[in-house]
């Protein structure tokens, strides 16, 4: 985690410019006078990247008196930002220290690498209309197969989808220097992503040696919500392909996918692939058994043809939007965290910061399993706004419907009645 540590930390006035960077201001914790999160816009130099909106992220200051030191690191939101672009922008205020006695840092290793930044690398947003035909891997890790799926099958867009932010660095530099114009990367949750796809248009979906979690079933990947979405989101006879080295996991996904009516299935005990991942390798020199799991979409499975349009409408039709928040609901609510917890989703409201007249909430909402992490930056200075810090949560049915509940916990008469419900 990027930070450096400091017996003390002066911040330069805000807003402050350096180079690409703008540090916008430092919002006060009200429950925690020592913490505060800090809004940085980055703007980006290469025009072919983006439109002319600035990315936005946060950095988190903590005073620590009890250890006679303060810390700046990078905060949770800023995640999905190369580690380049967060460790400079730590950096350029590490640089702004007049004390100059620093504890320490690690700001230094900051390779071409960590800085990629790149026209294959995709937001959720990029996929909201997306409708091309597609194959799909789940947690590509070292990226071996996912590679080879792009560079044998180069008319057709290959999608990669990881939570692990190096793996990501990785393959981003592969596709560099291999030249590939096929393969798209998204650093997102895998089940988020495919529920948010329209249907029927993945030949292949390829998952991998995912993390069994036989202790914690409920975390992994492939789960009855997963398939159900992989086998809307797959073509007719498109395969969604899991290969495990756990016979637990095997049989598990198995037993889920026997409760479909129209599919075919198949599977193969030690059945060599063409491509040995590294996870693959690790498991052969310990001579484990590997098992396949192959489950075709037969056309009596296939959507009706309107269901594909239906679920990119159905996406823009969520949109997360506020009307007017009521600036004393702000004020006047103590109780954080807030907490309500519905059947099929939930909001946590964490706590509020302030600059002035600008509040951040720091939220957790969506689905329990999948939860999605974002700040809301609400304005009161010269014209009121509102928004998400680094876009909108990804549309997914759960998360519209704790934005719902957020705009009326912020517009209720008088917040200060409203208890949290656990
Ligand atoms: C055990 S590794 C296997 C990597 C690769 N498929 C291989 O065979 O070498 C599992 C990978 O899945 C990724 N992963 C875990 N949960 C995920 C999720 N919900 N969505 C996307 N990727 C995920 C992890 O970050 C990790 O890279």
């Amino acid at each position: 985690m990027p930070h450096f540590l400091s017996p003390t930390i002066t911040l330069p006035n805000l807003p402050f410019k350096s180079g690409e960077y703008e540090f916008a201001y430092e919002a006060q914790c009200r429950a925690d006078s020592h913490q505060s999160l800090i809004l940085v816009r980055f703007w980006q130099n290469d025009t072919s990247h983006n439109e002319s909106l600035p990315d936005e992220f946060f950095l988190r200051k903590v005073e620590r008196p009890s250890k006679n030191n303060s810390i700046i690191k990078c905060e949770k939101s800023s995640k999905a930002q190369p580690t380049g672009i967060i460790k400079n922008a730590i950096k350029t205020l590490m640089e702004q220290q007049s004390n100059q006695h620093l504890i320490t840092h690690n700001l230094n290793n900051n390779s071409p690498r960590q800085n990629l930044q790149s026209p294959f690398f995709k937001s959720v947003k990029y996929f909201l209309d997306f409708s091309q035909k597609c194959l799909i891997e789940v947690g590509f890790g070292s990226g071996r197969h996912l590679l080879h799926l792009a560079k044998s099958n180069p008319h057709l867009i290959c999608i990669g989808i990881e939570i692990h932010s190096p793996s990501i660095e990785q393959i981003l530099r592969q596709i560099e220097l291999l030249g590939l114009k096929n393969l798209y990367i998204i650093h997102t949750d895998a089940r988020i992503l495919l529920e948010i796809l329209p249907s029927c248009i993945a030949e292949g979906i390829y998952v991998h040696f995912p993390v069994p979690w036989n202790k914690k079933p409920h975390r992994r990947v492939f789960c009855k919500a997963f398939l159900q979405e992989s086998l809307r989101v797959l073509d007719d006879n498109g395969v969604l392909h899991l290969r495990s080295d756990d016979e637990i996991y095997f049989r598990d996904a198995l037993n889920l996918a026997l409760s479909y009516k129209h599919i075919n299935l198949q599977v193969q005990k030690n059945h060599k692939n063409a491509i040995v991942s590294k996870y693959e390798a690790r498991w052969e020199r310990q001579n484990k058994d590997i098992f396949d799991l192959k489950i075709f979409k037969t056309s009596s499975e296939s959507q009706d043809s309107h269901m594909k349009s239906a679920k990119n409408a159905q996406n823009a039709e969520k949109n997360f939007n506020f009307d007017k928040i009521l600036r004393k609901n702000l004020d006047n609510y103590t109780d954080f965290p807030y907490k309500k917890i519905a059947k099929d989703w939930f909001l946590h409201i964490d706590n509020v910061y302030c600059a002035g007249g600008v509040y951040v909430l720091t939220l957790c909402f969506g689905d329990f399993n999948q939860p999605q992490s974002k700040f809301l930056q609400i304005s009161f200075c010269a014209t009121y706004t509102t928004h998400y810090i680094s876009g909108d949560p990804i549309p997914t049915k759960a998360a519209y419907l704790a934005h719902k509940h957020l705009i009326e916990f912020l517009n209720l008469a008088d917040s200060t009645k409203v208890r949290s419900e656990v």
